[in-house]
């Protein structure tokens, strides 16, 4: 059996793994040092010391789907819903510029009161303010994601959770894992940046899982992928589950970076949730994108995913100067730029 450090050292030169060597990684700790400095010496060879911050406004907490890990799935009665307006959705973002963003991520639940009609007008308006925009609002047709690519959209972010069909059809009830594969080839051929993703830790998910995960990214030639922890939510089914655990998910953040070195990977709101630190150790592993909260008031505290969200009680202008100052206190610097991915 090759020896791991061999692995960690060739990946960081091939930027190639065997599956087997993935989940032993993954399973081993006596290399993590390495494996996060490897990864954060390919963050900065290939996508420099730049942080990209991307402004996230969480427009709507109501959401058609019953996903048994989230706390915004249809059949919680225990959240009170909100729907923001779009005029007051485009003065987020408005503010959000003010605050030096140079991407307005828009996420929602599954929320069919946005109509294609209702999002274009959001988009267009937020597109004035010359700033590149993400799109989290799940599975559309062809046509939809088309539509809103025209409007303005530049990348959209639609996770796969799991790559494992089983696993899937367990955690997502009533959804299709091939509709959410064809969703992002769609997007891709479209010309969206796409960002993907998975929840790790997920109830019967194995280490072999994640490895598969990892690879799917790899395979589609993701421009993005975010992964964080799956966080019990007592408002789920999945309450007494164990959840997911941050060194393992820290792990996988830095072999997405060894196997994808020119990607963008988010250091993701629930690693800070299991780790007071967890955004920076994440971006001290590969990671150089952070997503601050820009929604305002009440609505933060609504967009309740998984309990414990940071900077709920904390206002858009707190945030920025937060984790501005987080960047900064780790040799980094905040981007001024747009943030695509420049391919290589
Ligand atoms: N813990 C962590 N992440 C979660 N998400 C949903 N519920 C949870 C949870 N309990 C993630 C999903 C979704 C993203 C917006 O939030 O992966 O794609
Ligand atoms: Fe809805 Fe997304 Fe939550 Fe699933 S993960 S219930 S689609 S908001
Ligand atoms: Fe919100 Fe630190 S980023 S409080």
């Amino acid at each position: 059996m090759k020896n791991l450090l061999s692995v960690i050292e060739n990946a960081e030169k091939s930027h190639y793994m065997e599956k087997d060597d993935i989940v032993r990684l993954i399973k081993e700790s006596k290399y993590d040092d390495e494996l996060f400095k490897a990864a954060d010496r390919v963050r900065e060879k290939y996508v420099g010391n730049e942080v990209h911050l991307r402004g996230l406004i969480e427009f709507s907490n109501i959401c058609k789907r019953n996903c048994m890990y989230c706390g915004l799935r249809r059949s919680n009665k225990n959240i009170e819903r909100y729907r923001i307006p779009p005029d007051k959705i485009i003065e987020l973002a408005r503010k959000a510029v003010g605050y030096g963003y140079r991407t307005i991520v828009m996420q929602s639940g599954e929320d069919d009161y946005y109509t294609v009609d209702i999002l274009k007008y959001i988009i267009s308006n937020i597109k004035k303010m010359d700033v590149a925009i993400t799109l989290s609002i799940g599975e559309k047709t062809f046509e939809e994601y088309k539509a809103l690519k025209k409007a303005g959209a530049d990348r959209y972010l639609i996770r796969i959770e799991t790559t494992d069909p089983e696993l899937y059809r367990a955690m997502d009830p009533g959804m299709s894992h091939e509709n959410r594969k064809k969703c992002i080839r769609d997007l891709g051929k479209l010309g969206y940046e796409v960002g993907t993703g998975c929840l790790i830790g997920l109830p019967n998910q194995s280490m072999e899982s994640l490895a598969d995960d990892i690879l799917f990214f790899k395979e589609i030639d993701a421009d993005m992928v975010g992964v964080g922890p799956f966080i019990p939510n007592a408002d789920t089914p999945l309450k007494d589950a164990d959840g997911g655990k941050f060194e393992i998910a820290r792990k996988i953040v830095a072999i997405m970076r060894l196997l994808m070195p020119d990607i963008n990977i988010p250091a993701t709101t629930a690693m800070e949730t299991l780790n007071k630190d967890g955004r920076t150790l994440t971006l001290r592993s590969g990671a150089n994108v952070v997503m601050p909260n820009v929604t305002e008031g009440i609505y933060r505290k609504l967009y309740a995913l998984y309990p414990g969200k940071i900077c709920t009680g904390d206002t858009p202008a707190h945030c920025v100067n937060c984790i501005t100052g987080k960047i900064v206190m780790i040799g980094r610097e905040v981007a001024s730029t747009k943030g695509f991915r420049m391919k290589m």
